[in-house]
């Protein structure tokens, strides 16, 4: 047998064990797709293959914890119901075998029926490591081989530098295309390659690059088009809380430029990062992200509360992405969504006051809400909800109406409590509406018609589960309220 089978056997051996010990884990989420035990972290590959929706993601199936990359594999018919399949890659080979690397983050592709993949394969050298890009692929969706002529790009070029990784790559006239994240002398870029086969990779220049205003290094960048122009995505590096940001521009085939014209937010929240899209059968363009981040988990902390449970990493829910007619994008649930949808309350047209008031959504740890607040009726300052409350512990989602802001208080959430996220927002009109998702671990907010966008994780006890509705500095009139329990999707 080759190293990398032998690799692969081993892993799904240890992670038999260790599914079972992880099954019961109180934070587990109930409805989005997570591991089924070890460390996730950046979605890989996405894409429609034959039918089906194919997810790989970052995965160390041997701890909760980051480790040598592997790449997990699960499909879905609808984006919501995840099958668990074998791992698709583990390091194995002299380009991609370290316990500080392995098999990095990429994308996938369909070549002529085989679903390929292109992956960093993450190795050491004297020390440091060397970041190559290579090929792996599969004639059965299932049984992914590494190419023996890897690694395909086996250097960074002279515009980059040793940070050269997540190719995502796409089919153009023709062409096959890569975009690669890499930086240099704290800028970070995107690099274009251009290739016949998938093998042979021609270096065709820095496609974008940060001014010094956009991050230290691109990690993830991801290029689509969407009506008449391209949007670039990426997860810059020290750019404080933008940790996920998109471009909105042209894309210019001949000179292998892209050129801004707009900017914004995929999501402000602390735990969203490396999100990648894929186009589907449809013609949506669907993006999924990390349901976490780096900056609450160095390697020298504990990587957080599931890490007792034996698992630690989750995705955000697929959400889609319209391009708005001033340029900046809004995001969706996806609406397969709605069949996780059970027990209803719908409010219309009532006021309440400090005191606030109070609601119930399955056993208010899963659930979904959404209520439009009216501006004429509305005094109040800030306006919102307050999520897996009790005696003890809450979290607080507030649109605040004087500053234009939208509010994630997570001080007294529980565990592992992270103190306050604030970003602008619109809320123009004469509605403004907030939609919240909330998982065991996790809580999405949307609001501006979905053009601002947050994403948290909380770790409550088991007894918070209250919601209510809550405002400040006057009296708050809600138009209508619409909310139902979720889940589960297993
Ligand atoms: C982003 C990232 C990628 C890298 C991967 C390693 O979260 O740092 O740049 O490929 O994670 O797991």
């Amino acid at each position: 047998m080759d190293e990398h089978r032998a690799r692969l056997e081993r892993a799904e051996r240890f992670l038999d064990e260790a599914k079972k010990a992880a099954a019961e884990g109180r934070y587990r989420q109930r409805w989005h797709f997570m591991p089924q035990a070890g460390w996730m972290n950046d979605p890989n590959g996405l894409i429609f293959f034959k039918g089906e929706y194919h997810l790989f993601y970052q995965f160390n199936p041997y701890a909760p914890v980051w480790g040598a990359m592997h790449w997990g594999h699960a499909t879905s018919p609808d984006l919501v119901h995840w099958n668990h399949l074998p791992i698709a890659l583990a390091p194995s080979e002299p380009y991609d075998d370290f316990e500080r690397g392995g098999c990095f983050s990429g994308s996938a592709v369909d070549d002529g029926g085989r679903l390929t993949l292109i992956y960093t394969g993450t190795a050491e050298s004297g020390g440091s490591s060397v970041q190559t890009q290579c090929l792996a692929s599969s004639g059965n969706g299932i049984d992914f081989w590494k190419y023996s002529g890897n690694p395909v790009i086996g250097h960074f070029p002279a515009d980059g530098s040793a940070d050269f990784r997540d190719p995502k790559v796409w089919k153009h006239d023709g062409s096959w295309y890569a975009v690669i994240g890499s930086s240099q002398d704290g800028r970070g870029k995107a690099l274009l390659y251009r290739s016949a086969d998938l093998k042979a990779w021609e270096y065709r220049g820095v496609l974008a690059q940060s001014d010094g205003d956009l991050g230290t290094m691109w990690e993830c960048p991801d290029i689509f088009p969407i009506g008449d122009k391209y949007v670039l995505m990426f997860s810059p590096m020290g750019l404080g809380d933008r940790k996920t940001v998109y471009l909105v521009g042209d894309l210019d085939y001949g000179t292998g430029k892209f050129h801004r014209e707009t900017m914004g937010e995929v999501d402000w929240g602390c735990e969203y990062y490396a999100p990648q899209t894929l186009a589907d059968g449809s013609g949506r363009r669907i993006v999924l992200g990390w349901q976490n981040g780096w900056d609450w988990m160095p390697w020298w902390r504990d990587f957080g509360p599931t890490r007792e449970e034996g698992w630690c990493g989750s995705l955000a829910m697929p959400r889609t992405v319209e391009l708005e007619g001033d340029g900046r994008l809004a995001f969706s649930p996806a609406k397969e969504l709605e069949s996780l949808r059970g027990n209803r309350l719908h409010l219309e047209d009532f006021s309440y006051g400090a005191s606030g008031r109070e609601l119930e959504a399955g056993d208010g740890k899963s659930f979904e809400l959404e209520v439009e607040f009216d501006r004429s009726g509305t005094t109040a300052e800030t306006v919102g909800l307050m999520l897996r409350c009790s005696e003890k512990h809450r979290t607080l989602v507030l649109l605040d109406l004087k500053n234009r802001e939208l509010v994630f208080d997570r001080s007294a959430s529980g565990r592992q409590a992270g103190g306050v996220r604030r970003c602008r927002a619109e809320l123009k009109g004469g509605t403004v509406s907030l939609r919240v998702f909330v998982d065991s671990c996790s809580v999405e907010v949307f609001t501006d018609g979905g053009r601002t966008v947050m994403s948290n994780n909380i770790y409550p006890d088991d007894g918070d589960t209250g919601i209510r509705l809550v405002c400040g500095g006057g009296g708050a009139r809600v138009k209508s309220l619409r909310c139902w329990e979720l889940g589960p999707s297993r």
